[in-house]
C-alpha cells in the first residue's frame, strides 16, 4: 500500500531515491576520513622542502597537471611501466593533490629518480633534445627565472596549518635554503623526489 502512494508520486520518489544514495555515499566516504591507511603518511614520506614545495607550485603554476597524471593505478600495464600502484598515505602531504586525469604525458608519480637532473634540464628547456617525438612544450624561461625566496617562509607555515610537521627551524631556513634558486632548480628538486617515499619497482 505505501509503495503504491511512492510508485505514484514523483517528487516523493526523487527524495526518498536521493535519501538513500547519500547514506551509500557516506558509509563509503566518511570512513575515510578515520582510516590510518588513508590518513597516515607513509613510512618514509617527508614533508616537502622549501625548495620542493618552490617547485611544487611552479609545477602547478605551468599547468604540468593538464598533461601529467601522479597516479598510479593498480593494473599490471601500469605498474610494468611506472612501479609500484600508488598508496593513498603517499599523498598525505600534497596540499592541493596533483592526480590529475589527463595523461598526454605520461604519469609521473614515481618518476623521482629516473633521470638525472641534466636529463631534466634539458628536458625542459627543449623535450625534442632528448625525446625527438615529444610534443611537450618547452619551459627555457624556468632556467632564468629566480625562484622568489620571501615567499617560503609563508608557503610553509600555511601548509603547517593544514598539518604538514615543519618545525620552526626549517620555516626560519627557508629563505636561505631557496635564495639563489632558478625556478628550474626548485621545480627538478621537487620532480626527483617524486614517489621516491615507496621505492620497491625495479
Ligand atoms: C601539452 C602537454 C604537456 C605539458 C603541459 C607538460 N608535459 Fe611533460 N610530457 C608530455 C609528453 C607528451 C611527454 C612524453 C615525451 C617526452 O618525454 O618528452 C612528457 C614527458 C615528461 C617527462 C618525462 C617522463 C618520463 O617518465 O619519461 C617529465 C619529467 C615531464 N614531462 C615533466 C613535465 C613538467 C615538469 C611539466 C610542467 C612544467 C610538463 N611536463 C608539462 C607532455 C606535456
Amino acid at each position: 500500500m505505501s509503495h503504491e502512494v511512492v510508485e505514484k508520486n514523483i517528487g516523493l520518489m526523487a527524495i526518498l531515491i536521493v535519501i538513500v544514495i547519500s547514506f551509500g555515499g557516506l558509509a563509503e566516504i566518511v570512513p575515510l576520513f578515520f582510516l590510518q591507511e588513508t590518513t597516515e603518511p607513509v613510512e618514509g614520506l617527508k614533508p616537502y622542502s622549501a625548495l620542493r614545495v618552490e617547485g611544487r607550485d611552479i609545477y602547478i603554476r605551468e599547468g604540468c597537471y593538464n598533461c601529467h597524471s601522479q597516479m598510479i593505478r593498480p593494473f599490471r600495464a601500469e605498474t610494468e611501466r611506472y612501479g609500484h600502484y600508488s598508496v593513498a598515505g603517499e599523498y598525505v602531504y600534497d596540499h592541493p593533490f596533483q592526480w590529475g586525469s589527463k595523461r598526454t604525458g605520461p604519469d609521473l608519480h614515481r618518476v623521482g629518480g629516473r633521470y638525472s637532473d641534466d636529463w631534466h634540464r634539458a628536458h625542459l628547456m627543449n623535450p625534442r633534445d632528448v625525446v625527438p617525438e615529444s610534443n611537450m612544450p618547452s619551459f627555457p624561461w624556468l632556467a632564468t627565472a629566480m625562484v622568489d625566496a620571501d615567499g617560503t617562509a609563508a608557503k610553509m607555515r600555511a601548509l603547517r596549518t593544514v598539518g604538514l610537521p615543519y618545525t620552526d627551524e626549517e620555516i626560519a631556513n627557508a629563505k636561505s635554503e631557496v635564495e639563489g634558486k632558478t625556478e628550474m632548480d626548485a621545480l627538478i628538486a621537487y620532480l626527483q623526489e617524486l614517489g621516491t617515499a615507496l621505492k620497491t619497482r625495479r
